[in-house]
């Protein structure tokens, strides 16, 4: 994806915006109490990789040239398209029906296009969308270092182990709070109804990670559901964030209805093609190279793709799930297993066609910039090393 002989930066694009983003998070974050300051912003020091923000705020440039809405957006949770969040959220029909497309036809004769224009503004609601985006991401952060008993994060000791477990639990729920307020002070009903779900997501992802019910938990044997279980629990515990983000970002805009799926769409299979190549990155690099522990999923219990992939032609794996890899040489017996399998190659190639779907999603947007720093995110989401 070139522009000329020019490779596209996506950060260009956005680089003002983004260089504002960390100082506005630490002023939404701002505590009388010194120590629960320091916890709370303890993540916002180390660089991290801002990617949520920076696809929040690409997402807003690029669908401010899509045809508006032209319905007035609604400010009552009762004249909510039915289909906008996930209400009755049945786990097992997330990635059947959790686009939420099934919303009522565009009623709109499509406004006239704007002309492509790389100063297409950003919102300062769409900017204060991307803030509340990472708060709630560095709050799922803080939580799950407690629950996997993470010691480093970004390169530095996690904030578990910096203020102990107590602090860092509240410090994460501080983090939302405060995203909790931010998102209120939008007054838009509608993006609160859809981050607060992502809130709900993150548990219910975690919770799927945390017990197989997929699972006969004894005597665990590979099928078709094993693979369809662990992409709903992706789903919730990465893809819901980006994608209600994206979906939030073009109804902030005021873009149509199909921008508005479309915006939804590529979030969905981005978010999952980023926790595929993340869950096979825990494979294959060292903690040096990502700046948190690597092979650190098998040594929590959990299979991911890899590893589920390698069970389809290794049978002996669904012992070592069932126990969790607990017993003696068990995670390094599996770790050796998935490494001679083709499990490394198909999670990247699955990755690879969620990628594709997700440049797919956007591909009837107007040409700009920032729809080329969408497709080069995607694009990047597949070569990342850390
Ligand atoms: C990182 O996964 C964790 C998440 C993407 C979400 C964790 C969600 C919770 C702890 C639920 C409750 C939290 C909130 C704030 C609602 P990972 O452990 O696979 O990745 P890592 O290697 O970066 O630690
Ligand atoms: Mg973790
Ligand atoms: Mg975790």
């Amino acid at each position: 994806v070139t522009k000329g002989e020019m490779p596209i930066d996506p950060l260009r694009t956005v680089a003002k915006e983004m260089k504002f983003l960390t100082g506005n998070i630490r002023k939404l974050l701002g505590s009388g109490h010194p120590s629960l300051d320091r916890a709370a912003k303890y993540y916002t020091q180390a660089e991290g990789k801002h990617m949520r923000p920076l696809i929040v705020l690409l997402m807003s440039r690029a669908t401010t040239l899509c045809p508006k809405e032209t319905r007035r957006t609604s400010s009552s949770v009762s004249d909510l398209p039915s289909g906008g969040i996930d209400t009755a959220l049945s786990p097992l029909n997330i990635l059947a029906d959790v686009n939420p497309s099934s919303s009522p036809s565009p009623l709109t004769e499509a406004a006239p296009t704007t002309p492509a224009d790389a100063d297409a503004q950003i919102l300062p609601s769409q900017r204060r969308l991307a803030e509340i985006t990472e708060l709630i991401h560095t709050a799922s952060l803080l939580h799950d270092d407690v629950i996997d008993h993470s010691v480093s994060r970004r390169g530095s000791p996690s904030a578990n182990l910096e203020f102990g477990n107590k602090m860092a639990v509240l410090a994460g729920d501080f983090l939302l709070g405060r995203a909790s307020v931010a998102l209120a002070r939008l007054r838009n009903a509608e993006v609160i109804e859809l981050l607060a779900t992502v809130i709900a997501n993150l548990v219910e992802g975690e919770f799927m990670q945390l017990k197989n019910t997929a699972q006969d938990e004894r005597r665990p044997k590979w099928s078709e559901e094993t693979m369809t279980y662990y992409l709903q629990k992706t789903y919730l515990k990465t893809a819901s964030l980006i994608s209600k983000s994206c979906r939030a970002a073009a109804i902030l805009g005021g873009a149509d209805a199909a921008s508005v799926d479309a915006a939804y769409l590529y979030g969905k299979n981005l978010g999952l093609a980023f926790q595929l190549v993340d869950d096979l990155l825990d494979y294959t690099r060292s903690e040096a190279e990502l700046g948190k522990p690597a092979g650190a999923d098998l040594e929590l219990g959990l299979a991911t793709a890899p590893l589920l992939f390698a069970w389809e032609t290794m049978p002996e794996l669904g012992a070592l799930v069932g126990r969790k890899f607990e017993r003696e040489g068990d995670v390094a017996r599996a770790r050796e297993l998935v490494l001679q399998s083709d499990g490394i190659e198909q999670t990247r190639a699955l990755a690879k066609e969620y990628s594709d779907k997700a440049i797919d999603a956007i591909s009837g947007f107007p040409e700009s910039e920032a729809k080329d720093g969408l497709v080069e995110m995607a694009i990047k989401a597949l070569q990342r090393q850390k």
